[in-house]
């Protein structure tokens, strides 16, 4: 009975290594294997050639899109290279700053409305099925007057989500494959990959990206925006601010000159917004305070970050009614009737959670579970800074950018695995601009954080 338990859970978190595709991991079959771990036993999933090759195919041609994606997304990448790190090294005590998972509970108040909304689901009274696919009435009209007050975006423009990734491809179903699209280089790698299967984009090039993105250089040198003097006109331009991976935040004045940039080009903005509670500075929390934005922009945002619901999965996005295709149709129109294709709605019990969150309480839970990770960002900052390194972000976003001129991120992220046994991100995972850099999250208890700071200062001393 225990050992069913504990291979059960073994296979299931080391999953990704079995939908990588692309590598030599492909056809491999996996062997449970039982290791002595100090005193306990533990399973673990183990990779061994299939001896049995399937010789039936079908007829059906791949995607030829698909087959341009380069290696597996990201950040089930880094999860498999942490579960073959740790197969080398069964003993080590791995710390994970890599891919940005929250670490702490959800706060009390907010979990015990989901808990409440859970329980009314087994009354006569209390059942509900299928929601409005847009979500439910109150909590639209409650983000609307959270985050949005005296910004013009109202109930009707707020559509609920299970996630910002998950509107990230829906927006991109929205557009279709003939638009052409701006990123910031390095930015998160959703835009780009969900570009690539929509067929937006030409084949990757090394050290370039795929043909037919406008990558958008984000450095040290330009303050992390972008020159828009160089930039070619885009059908859609992909903006998060502050961003993942850089930490930056665009300014008031910076974020003036994208909207009048893409009002000039006719362009539309994808403001994502999903870290901005992270915000220490007066930078704009939401597009939609820049005059104008609403003719032009997108923003999509979530409670992942700010609540603990990388788990629970809940969004947002706003399409305000101003926004209108060359034709004059609402881009909002067109929206809806993605997301009731494509969507049922969110889950009744997160949306629950999601009201909770916006209650004064829930609020100020929130407040205080973002200010424990903007304590763990500092430490971090602090120990880069005093090995002598030029240090990024941290201030506006939970993640640290911390620069090695001259070096391959992908190297830099095994030698710290190797060395230090923590895993962070290789900056060229976010794009060619990239390259050079390594992510490091502070989404972590405040032991790791201590004790992976120790360990930066005992590789780099
Ligand atoms: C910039 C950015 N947008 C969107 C997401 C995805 O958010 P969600 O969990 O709501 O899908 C992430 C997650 O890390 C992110 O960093």
């Amino acid at each position: 009975m225990i050992h069913r338990h504990l291979i059960s859970t073994s296979i299931s978190s080391s999953s990704p290594s079995a939908f990588l595709g692309q590598d030599h991991l492909c056809n491999l079959r996996r062997r449970i294997v039982l290791h002595r771990v100090k005193k306990s036993w533990i399973c673990k999933c183990s990779a061994k050639p299939s001896a049995d090759k399937t010789a039936y195919k079908t007829k059906v041609s791949r995607n030829e899109n698909m087959g341009k994606l380069q290696a597996g997304y990201l950040f089930p990448e880094i999860k498999r290279r942490r579960a073959a790190h740790m197969l080398k090294f069964p003993d080590a005590q791995v710390i994970s700053l890599g891919i940005g998972d929250i670490t702490e509970p959800i706060p009390e108040v907010i979990a015990s409305a989901m808990a409440k909304r859970s329980k009314s689901l087994a009354t006569i009274k209390g059942y509900s099925g299928y929601g409005a696919e847009q979500g439910e009435k109150l909590l639209r009209a409650t983000i609307a007057s959270t985050f949005y007050a005296n910004l013009g975006i109202g109930e009707h423009d707020v559509f609920i989500s299970d996630g910002a990734k998950n509107d990230i491809s829906r927006l991109q179903v929205l557009f279709g494959s003939d638009v052409t699209v701006a990123v910031q280089d390095p930015s998160y790698p959703a835009y780009v990959d969900s570009g690539v299967i929509m067929g937006q984009t030409g084949r990757y090039q090394n050290n370039v990206g795929y043909g037919n993105i406008e990558y958008m250089k984000c450095s040290p040198d330009n303050d992390f925006f972008p020159d828009l003097s160089s930039v070619s006109r885009a059908d859609v331009i992909f903006f998060c601010s502050p961003n993942n991976p850089t930490g930056s935040a665009a300014s008031r004045n910076q974020l003036t000159q994208l909207v009048q940039f893409a009002k000039d080009n006719g362009s539309i903005i994808i403001y994502d917004s999903a870290y901005a509670l992270y915000m220490s500075d007066d930078s704009p929390k939401s597009i939609f305070e820049i005059p104008g934005a609403k003719e032009v922009a997108i923003e999509i945002s979530s409670f992942s970050k700010y609540a603990g619901f990388t788990g629970v999965r809940l969004g947002w996005t706003v399409v305000p009614k101003e926004l209108q295709f060359s034709d004059g149709f609402p881009v909002a129109k067109d929206f809806n009737r993605i997301v009731c294709t494509c969507f049922n709605g969110a889950s009744n019990i997160a949306q629950a959670g999601g009201l909770a969150c916006l209650s004064p309480e829930g609020l100020e839970a929130m407040q205080e579970v973002i200010g424990f990770y903007k304590e763990n960002t500092h430490i971090i900052i602090e120990t880069f800074k005093s090995l002598g390194f030029n240090v990024y972000g941290g201030k506006n976003a939970p993640y640290v950018w911390v620069h090695f001129p001259g070096q391959n991120s992908w190297d830099l992220f095994e030698e710290i695995l190797e060395k230090t046994h923590v895993v962070t991100i290789p900056g060229s995972g976010f794009g060619p601009g990239g390259e050079g850099f390594i992510r490091v999250s502070a989404f972590g208890h405040r032991a790791n954080v201590l004790e992976a700071c120790k360990r930066f200062k005992e590789l780099y001393k």
